[in-house]
């Protein structure tokens, strides 16, 4: 199933090349997810130091974020050899990054050897756990990203959890709409799974529901919509678009982001 999983994203990357479609097709929930690293890095006052991109991708965001944070160091890894083939034709044609960027090859599952030991002040995952094919290996991933974030240094898990996606179901159930399934190459965190496993490494685990307020708007109110009108949602609709700059509120995303800080 592992090796399943690495095709899917080694055939996406090769289908969609530079796209913004390659990583995911709610591209402007990413543009969200981006704009909320943004601010968490911002309100902990952090200017630079060294930052790790656990499945990176084609390295979209590592690049966005990495231009809006000029102190900082990148690194990206990923277990695509075409996503990393990807992320590196990006960066050849954004020269000003190339002395701050840097993207490899590499396992989440064997992280600190992909590494050589490096430790970062900001380690980030972006919808990368998720692919893993257990909570076994989920837990041994989050252990390895743990050894490689300095003490008092950052863990950003921008992951999918049950229990949004349970909540956002039965908002669907509501109003008529039938259940959105998890796709066969997701396995999402319990909340308290992830929680007791994160409490092992790191302090003060703040949850953010920041794209709650994003999958209400597109995936209750837009999605009854298109159904009323007999018309296939599309990810590119202004309502996606203008749900970006919904302040947050509620329950209702599978994707949440947790701030996590390793214990010294
Ligand atoms: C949903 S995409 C997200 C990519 C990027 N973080 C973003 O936000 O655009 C998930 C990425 O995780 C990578 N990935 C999945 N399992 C991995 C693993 N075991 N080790 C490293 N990367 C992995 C995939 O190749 C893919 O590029």
């Amino acid at each position: 199933m592992q090796e399943k999983i690495k095709e899917y994203w080694q055939d996406r990357a090769k289908q969609h090349a530079a796209a913004p479609a390659a990583t995911t097709d709610d591209v402007y929930l990413r543009e969200l997810e981006i704009a909320t690293l943004r601010t968490t890095l911002g309100e902990h006052g952090l200017t630079s130091g060294t930052f790790l991109d656990v499945g990176c991708g084609d390295g979209y965001s590592t690049m966005q974020i990495a231009a809006a944070f000029p102190g900082f160091t990148f690194w990206g890894v990923d277990y695509s050899e075409n996503m990393i083939a990807n992320a590196k034709a990006r960066l050849n044609s954004h020269p000003e990054l190339s002395n701050r960027v840097k993207f490899s090859v590499g396992d989440v599952l064997s992280l600190c050897s992909a590494l050589e030991g490096t430790v970062f002040d900001i380690a980030l995952t972006d919808r990368c756990l998720i692919n893993l094919e257990t909570f076994a290996n989920q837990a041994s991933a989050l252990a390895q990203i743990a050894a490689c974030v300095k003490p008092k240094g950052l863990y950003i898990a921008i992951e999918n959890f049950a229990e949004g996606q349970d909540n956002l179901n039965q908002a669907r159930a509501a109003v008529g709409l039938p259940e959105i399934p998890v796709r066969w190459h997701n396995i999402y965190f319990k909340e308290e799974e992830f929680l007791s496993c994160v409490r092992e490494h790191f302090d003060l685990p703040v949850i953010k529901d920041f794209s709650s307020s994003y999958y209400f708007a597109t995936r209750v109110v837009y999605s009854k919509m298109c159904q009323m009108r007999g018309e296939a949602p599309d990810y590119k609709h202004e309502i996606h678009q203008l749900a970006v700059q919904l302040p947050w509120t509620g329950q209702f995303s599978p994707v949440r982001m947790a701030v996590l800080t390793k214990r010294a």
